[in-house]
């Protein structure tokens, strides 16, 4: 019997749809799935606030043909309308279990390189205490999430790294199951695109928890010195949520046994206070206690004082210049990928002090949020960034959403940490006509929403002309200059002839430069991969731009060695070796002394800025 063509196929389910079955067929079945964006605008402050926390054994299983989502799992229809048992591809309660958080990735061997959809489920009990609203917050899942609670789809989140919630108050039973369908594949649209140059972890791989709320409650608390007042004057701007959205906001902070009102007017206030608290710095990391309450409810938050600014090509932090002596670092361990705990973030700043830095770029992501209070309690500085990384498709509207959620999601979640200092709209993206509006629409939005800071980017050089050309550079307060002169580029005097080619008007931070080098590998300088060499091109690029005028801070390429799929040389093994330390973080290279040393140099040296 001849066999239909795929029109007349068509023909044939058109004449007979009965024998049509949306499962198998439906090859538009995600169309539903993209509606309900979870945004920022999901987004509430929870400093203080009592959490329940949903971490624990997840069931888990890969998904690899997205079936949940093609075949409705998620509906748990175990029975058809006459109540006849039917069968099921699923077993939610009877699959493997993972940790959440975690990266399924280091959760089996076999998961380690699998990239697509998989499904995250668990059950739990809920009692209403009073509550109005109970809300649920996911720290971050890696790359896009959809949520169904009791068989209700909640909203799809774009975006590996910032936090989203879900309103659940009306779904919540006495006994629910929470489903979430997390896929990491790497797609042209997306933020960051399908090339990148660090390993592609998948997850819930940040903390769950739940938040019970007043019918009115504060969703949003920005505090900090405002800018240009001499440091005597703090701004606070709420956002309030509910019926009750005009009343009076107390805003207290103990330690200085001083109280502040603020009138709230359709949900929206803000008020400026005179005040002389103790300023944040890296040597003395003040933070002071500040509660905010309103008809009842109550946020808390660890607010550093301190003012950031940029005047011709210097960098100011509470009226005196300052030198970003930094390092570059992934969010990764060898044990936890992506999924790092406290213990670790403290260890990689505690290698960085080691090191003499005060400054620390979280490439290329949001990082944790744990890392800004982390930052905060130790006095270090933070360049924090959304992953608008290379090759990004510029000229699609949904991706500049994309990204421009990202940006809105990192900025509200982190904006009242001390130790941020600069935001970074991107890294490392070719100077196009689509890329210079995409970046200047980012760079509006976070100035929008906190024009408390500087805003940069990590530009590319021009390299035929050996000079900082990038288009980008009007639109940015601090310039980001990635180079790696002795390395990707081996005629270190092109490196003398850029700087002296290029006049900023504005501070210059070298966000990157470095080499590959193996851990332990010794031999002559001119060899590549060894630690002889990278520890040449370091002493080489800490000599040309110590003394460059205009040069504000460096963050060289990278702390430690992270996993990486484009890195396939035998000395590599899967890993970026630019390390200044091995990958578990037990060796420290020849170049970490360099760096060590330079910066140790620059206390002295530099104070004269
Ligand atoms: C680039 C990029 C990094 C990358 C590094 C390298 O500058 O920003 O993400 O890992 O160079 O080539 O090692």
């Amino acid at each position: 019997m001849m066999k239909n063509s795929s029109k007349e196929q068509s023909d044939l389910n058109k004449n007979n749809p009965g024998n049509f079955n949306a499962q198998l067929h439906d090859e538009s079945y995600e169309a539903p799935y993209l509606s309900r964006r979870l945004t920022s605008e999901s987004m509430i402050v929870t400093g203080g606030r009592e959490t329940e926390s949903l971490n624990g054994f997840w069931n888990f299983a890969i998904d690899q043909y997205d079936t949940c989502i093609r075949s409705k799992w998620y509906e748990e229809k175990y029975a058809d309308e006459e109540g006849r048992r039917l069968p099921v591809d699923f077993s939610f309660d009877e699959w493997d279990k993972i940790q959440v958080p975690s990266c399924w990735n280091t959760q089996r061997e076999k998961f380690m390189l699998y990239e697509g959809p998989a499904v995250y489920t668990r059950t739990f009990l809920y009692r209403n205490r009073g509550e109005k609203k109970v809300l649920i917050k996911f720290g971050a899942a890696n790359y896009t999430a959809k949520i169904f609670l009791n068989a209700q789809y909640m909203g799809l989140h774009q975006g590996g790294s910032t936090p989203f919630f879900i309103d659940a108050t009306e779904q919540l039973q006495p006994f629910n199951r929470i489903i979430v369908v997390v896929d990491n594949t790497r797609k042209r649209e997306q933020v960051p695109c399908k090339n990148t140059d660090w390993f592609n972890y998948g997850g819930i791989y940040r903390d769950v928890e739940l938040f019970r709320l007043p019918e009115t409650y504060i969703k949003d608390a920005f505090i900090h010195l405002l800018p240009g007042s001499g440091r005597e004057k703090v701004r606070v701007e709420l956002a309030i949520v509910g019926s009750a959205a005009d009343d009076t906001a107390t805003v207290s902070i103990p330690e200085l046994g001083w109280k502040g009102e603020v009138g709230v007017r359709n949900g929206r206030g803000a008020a400026v206070f005179d005040l002389q608290p103790e300023l944040w710095s890296c040597d003395r990391p003040k933070l002071y206690d500040v509660s905010v309450s309103y008809r009842g409810d109550e946020i808390r938050e660890r607010i550093g004082f301190r003012e950031i600014r940029v005047e011709g090509t210097d960098i100011w932090l509470n009226g005196e210049r300052i030198f970003l002596k930094g390092v570059s670092i992934h969010e990764e361990s060898t044990a936890n990928g992506k999924a790092l705990t406290e213990e670790e973030i403290k260890e990689n700043f505690k290698l960085a002090k080691e090191m003499n830095c005060n400054y620390v770029r979280l490439a290329h992501y949001p990082h944790t949020e744990k890392a800004a209070r982390i930052a905060d309690e130790m006095g270090i500085l933070l360049w924090e960034e959304i992953p608008v990384y290379w090759g990004i498709a510029f000229d699609h509207a949904d991706t500049y959403h994309d990204a421009e959620n990202q940006l809105a999601e990192l900025v509200l979640r982190d904006r009242n940490r001390a130790s941020v200092i600069i935001w970074s709209v991107g890294n490392e993206n070719a100077d196009t006509d689509e890329r210079l509006a995409f970046m200047s629409g980012l760079i509006r939005k976070v100035k929008e929403l906190d024009p408390s800071r500087p805003v940069s980017a990590a530009c590319m050089l021009d390299y035929v002309h050996h000079a900082m050309a990038d288009r980008l550079i009007d639109h940015l307060d601090v310039i980001g200059v990635n180079q790696y002169y002795g390395w990707y580029r081996p005629d270190f005097n092109d490196l003398i002839q850029l700087f002296a080619n290029s006049r900023p008007a504005k501070p210059v931070i070298i966000t990157e430069f470095g080499a590959d080098a193996y851990p332990g590998l010794r031999g002559t300088v001119d060899e590549k991969g060894t630690e002889d060499c990278q520890q040449e091109i370091y002493k080489k690029q800490v000599d040309a731009l110590g003394g460059i005028a205009y040069v504000k801070g460096c963050s060289p390429w990278i702390l430690y060695d992270f996993r990486c799929p484009r890195r396939l040389h035998v000395t590599q093994n899967y890993y970026n070796t630019k390390g200044l330390l091995s990958a578990d973080k037990t060796h420290r290279k020849l170049a970490f002394h360099v760096m060590q040393q330079f910066y140790a140099g620059l206390n002295e040296r530099r104070d004269d800025l």
